[in-house]
């Protein structure tokens, strides 16, 4: 990397850098409570624009107008992917952006490699940096694609190996490593690139077999495994901002992924290297079984003389976009002296925080949301728990039955309210793609219906009552 000058001295260029920095971690606080969320954001792009028009203004990069076409360009796609993507599509595009960042970093370090591995400045640290790059961005680039293309339906999301995984799996690491070390102590271009090829396959042979309700921590650990490729690439090319941007992702992915592994009660090395979920075991056959269905008025009547009713939301309520009809029907019951509060399941829905966002969006007061351990115990007094269009994270089977692939995950115990109702279009199964059986309980019943027509008509009949 040249030492650069232009417009922006390198003295200059540090404080300005220092100045991103410290918006991105401004930002990243902000980003703890949903009130001060979008300024937060907001904060943490003001610092990547500054960083980017430092770099290339200081480095003499571009032309001030690539400069701006790149910003339009990208700022453009970027806008138009926030307004388009559904809500419930948010993992797959924080895998794809988890998948991008680790290709930019590695194709930064093979650059910096190609460019000046010949050259004096380029000591054991720079082969080091070089090397780690190249293998994190590369199991990240092509481990995210994998998860990316499993949330999206275009892999099946159950787990699958092949046979003799795991002593392929250890070869293939073994190679890895001896490639690793040849590149560090002087390699090629060639064991660079097939550094890079096997990182990849890495990356895919690791991915593939982790299914069902495991995926959630996997986006996130290779969402910190982005941060660090990038923190990695910033000493490469000696970047502060980058350091400490790569820095920030890291350890905040790696923050999240430890509280996403406890609240499934699993351990990171369990999830990482043991198949789970979506075998479709872990409780009665599905359809075969009765079940009381219930109609809009049964539904309405047993909430409207009810004293208590917690909510539990799920991925359904955010497919059917049906917050606002939700807030509405509890609106109407609380106007019948009904205590209405919303049971939040730490991975209810597709993402971190899904829930509190869509229930936010329809103004549900934050002291109404309450986390699982805060509310789980208050379910045997509750007069009705109502489910809507969620599923594994109020299985029993996890609580109850050791055979099931997601035992042990805490859930929500709605089955102990007096009433369980269960908005949901029919008995499919949930995520982990493992049969509930809750919906065979005497004491739930099922209304059979799109969460946002479903809501809607129960409103209408307690306006009735
Ligand atoms: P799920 O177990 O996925 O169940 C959602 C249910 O919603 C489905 O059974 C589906 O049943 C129903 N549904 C779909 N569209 C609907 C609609 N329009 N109206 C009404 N219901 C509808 O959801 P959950 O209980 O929220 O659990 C989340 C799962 O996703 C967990 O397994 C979790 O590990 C996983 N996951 C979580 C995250 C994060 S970080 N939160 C990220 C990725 C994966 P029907 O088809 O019968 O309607």
């Amino acid at each position: 990397m040249n030492e650069g000058g232009g417009l922006i001295g390198p003295v200059l260029a540090g404080y300005l850098y220092l100045i991103a920095a410290v918006l991105f971690i401004v930002g990243l606080k902000r980003l703890q409570s949903p009130k001060t969320a979008r300024r937060g954001n907001q904060i943490g792009a003001l610092g990547m624009l500054l960083a980017i028009v430092v770099t290339l203004i200081h480095y003499e990069i571009l032309n001030p107008w690539v400069i701006v076409a790149g910003i339009v360009v990208g700022g453009g796609v970027g806008l138009w992917l926030a307004k388009t993507v559904e809500m419930t599509a948010m993992p797959q595009l924080v895998a794809a952006f988890n998948g991008f960042g680790g290709a930019a970093s590695a194709l930064v370090a093979a650059a910096e490699y190609i460019e000046n591995s010949g050259s004096a400045s380029f000591d054991l640290r720079a082969a080091i940096t070089v090397a780690l790059t190249v293998l994190v961005g590369g199991v990240t680039f092509s481990g995210s694609f994998v998860a990316y293309a499993k949330l999206q339906g275009l892999v099946p999301g159950r787990p699958f190996g092949y046979p003799g995984q795991k002593v392929g799996d250890s070869i293939l690491v073994l190679v890895i490593l001896g490639l690793l070390v040849w590149l560090i102590v002087g390699g090629s271009s060639l064991v660079l690139w097939l550094l890079l090829a096997l990182s990849l396959v890495l990356g895919i042979v690791r991915v593939i077999p982790i299914g069902g309700a495991d995926m959630p921590v996997v986006i996130s650990f290779l969402n910190a495994f982005s941060g660090i490729a990038a923190m990695l690439a910033g000493f490469v090319i000696q970047e502060n901002a980058l350091i400490i941007s790569g820095a920030l992702v890291g350890a905040s992915g790696m923050i999240l992924t430890n509280i996403m592994v406890k609240a499934m009660n699993r351990t990171l090395a369990h999830v990482l290297f043991a198949a789970f979920g979506g075998d479709g075991g872990g409780g009665p056959a599905g359809e075969e079984q009765p079940v009381k269905s219930a109609t809009a008025e049964d539904v309405a009547i047993t909430l409207g003389y009810a004293n208590s009713v917690i909510v539990v939301p799920g991925y359904g309520l955010a497919v059917a976009q049906a917050q606002h009809t939700l807030r509405e029907l509890a609106d109407l019951l609380e106007e019948r002296g009904v205590d209405v509060r919303y049971a939040i399941h730490p991975v209810a829905g597709r993402m971190p925080g899904h829930m509190n966002v869509l229930l936010a969006e329809a103004d549900v007061p934050y002291d109404k949301l309450f986390d699982l351990d805060e509310i789980n115990g208050d379910f045997p007094h509750t007069d009705v728990a109502l489910v809507v269009g969620a599923n594994d994270v109020v299985n029993p089977s996890a609580r109850d039955d050791p055979s099931s692939p997601i035992y042990g995950m805490p859930i929500l115990d709605v089955d102990k309210a007096k009433t369980a109702i269960v908005i949901k279009r029919s008995l499919s199964p949930g995520f982990a793609g493992i049969d509930n059986p809750l919906f065979y309980k005497d004491n739930t019943l099922m209304f059979f219906s799109d969460a946002k027509r479903g809501l809607s008509s129960i409103a209408a009949a307690v306006k009735e009552l």
